[in-house]
């Protein structure tokens, strides 16, 4: 586990923020079969949710900047420093009361990624990195999986829902892979499919038209796992270009290369 002051305050800050996330998710189960569905209630719970993240990390990192799913861009004095945050990553997923939503925190100091943490309040997995102190699920180090056989692999994707663009393009990306992977699945909630490349749990993952709250944290939480990671052609502008490619160094690099195909 890694117990530095920062982990520390990401922590607590996320467990704080989960425990509301947690108790509405109960709710959601209730709303589900009025007509209007849960919608708002959802909105409001990802709002609050947002607001603990905010309040918890500002008291504990005065001046650091914030890059916020639902409030945006947050300036603040500390010009080296940028939080990108989630508060509930895999919305719908909640919405219709699948337990794979997550928090997602992470922290960019000069430009670069130096700490991660991805929390399942339903489950309570807690994944967490800091640059050159590897992965952790709860107490557990995390390994990418070693399998080197695409016949082997078991894929994560993300699909563009209904508006989002990229339709065509994924479903040339999706029939390059299926004729050539083990397995594909699409789990819904961005920062948790990353976690799944950290822990082993899937060989690769790749999704375009994300944003960088969905991936900051992730993207470490892989490399600490000792992954590899790229944006979809296989550059280091993932943030900027909000598609990413993982897997551990054959898997990413023959996924890579299917998707590229598919172009
Ligand atoms: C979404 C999830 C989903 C991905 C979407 C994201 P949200 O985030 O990460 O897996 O496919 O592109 O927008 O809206 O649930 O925070
Ligand atoms: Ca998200």
């Amino acid at each position: 586990m890694i117990r530095s002051a920062l982990m520390n305050v990401m922590t607590a800050a996320a467990l704080k923020a989960g425990r509301g996330l947690r108790r509405d998710f109960g709710e959601v189960e209730n709303l589900q079969v009025s007509v209007k569905g849960p919608g708002d209630f959802v909105s409001a719970a990802d709002r609050r949710a947002e607001k603990i993240l905010f309040e918890e990390l500002s008291k504990a990192r005065p001046g650091y900047g914030f890059v916020l799913e639902e409030t945006g861009l947050v300036e603040g004095p500390d010009k080296s420093h940028v939080w990108y945050i989630d508060p509930l990553d895999g919305t719908t997923n909640f919405l219709h009361g699948l337990p794979i939503f997550a928090i997602s925190i992470g922290l960019q100091r000069e430009g670069q990624i130096v700490a991660g943490l991805v929390y399942n309040p339903a489950t309570e997995a807690m994944y967490v990195a800091e640059k050159g102190q590897g992965a952790y699920l709860n107490n557990r180090r995390l390994r990418v999986a070693a399998r080197r056989d695409m016949g082997e692999a078991l894929v994560g994707c993300g699909i563009p829902h209904l508006g989002k663009p990229g339709h065509a393009r994924f479903k040339m990306e999706l029939s390059a892979v299926m004729t050539r992977a083990s397995n594909l699945r699409r789990l819904g909630a961005a920062a948790l499919d990353l976690c799944f490349v950290a822990s082993g749990a899937y060989d690769g993952f790749w999704e375009r038209d994300l944003k960088p709250w969905d991936l900051a944290a992730g993207i470490l939480i892989i490399r600490e796992a000792g992954g590899f990671v790229t944006d979809a052609e296989g550059g280091q502008e993932i943030l900027a270009k909000g598609s990413v490619c993982a897997g551990n160094e054959t898997i990413h690099s023959q996924l890579l290369a299917l998707i590229r195909s598919a172009d």
